[in-house]
């Protein structure tokens, strides 16, 4: 089976493994981009969110198959100096409590605002809904994404 190529924070990668592997694991294990964090594993959490071609997609339920040829982007590589809007914002508003979740917000939350610059209440609540945080942060991330908005 060939290796499968695809671009990763945008250097080229070049996989040895199943097609049928999760994005997750690949990113944790093989590029040790820790970064992205696994949760519920089943698609359900938004934890592992990462970006393919720009789109938020959960990487324990997409195959490394799936990504062959695209562009995917990490935390790691949302700003090359951590200083991204959602991230600036975040700080801002000290939106994470014990934190595990927010890579996966901060990914989701970038996506909506690279598609709709001036999202409402309910475009961010409709983004962010495939996003769960057990602390309850909700509020302090909406704050925060209409805060990166501006
Ligand atoms: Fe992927 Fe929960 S770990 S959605």
């Amino acid at each position: 089976m060939p290796p499968i190529s695809l671009r990763v924070n945008g250097r080229p990668h070049s996989v040895d493994a199943d097609a049928n592997t999760p994005l997750l694991w690949v990113l944790r294990e093989t590029l040790d981009l820790t970064g992205t964090k696994f949760g519920c594993g089943i698609g359900a959490c938004g934890a592992c969110m990462v970006h393919v071609d720009g789109a938020p997609v959960t990487s324990c339920v997409t195959p490394l198959g799936a990504v062959a040829g695209k562009a995917v982007t990490t935390i790691e590589g949302l700003d090359p100096r951590g200083a991204h809007a959602v991230q600036r914002a975040w700080t801002e508003h000290d939106v994470p409590q014990c934190g595990y979740c927010q890579a996966g917000q901060l990914m989701s939350a970038a996506a909506l605002l690279a598609r709709r610059p001036s999202p409402t209440d309910a475009d961010i609540d409709d983004a962010m809904s495939r996003n769960l945080c057990r602390c309850g942060t909700y509020d302090r991330i909406r704050a925060a994404v209409h805060r990166a908005a501006e």
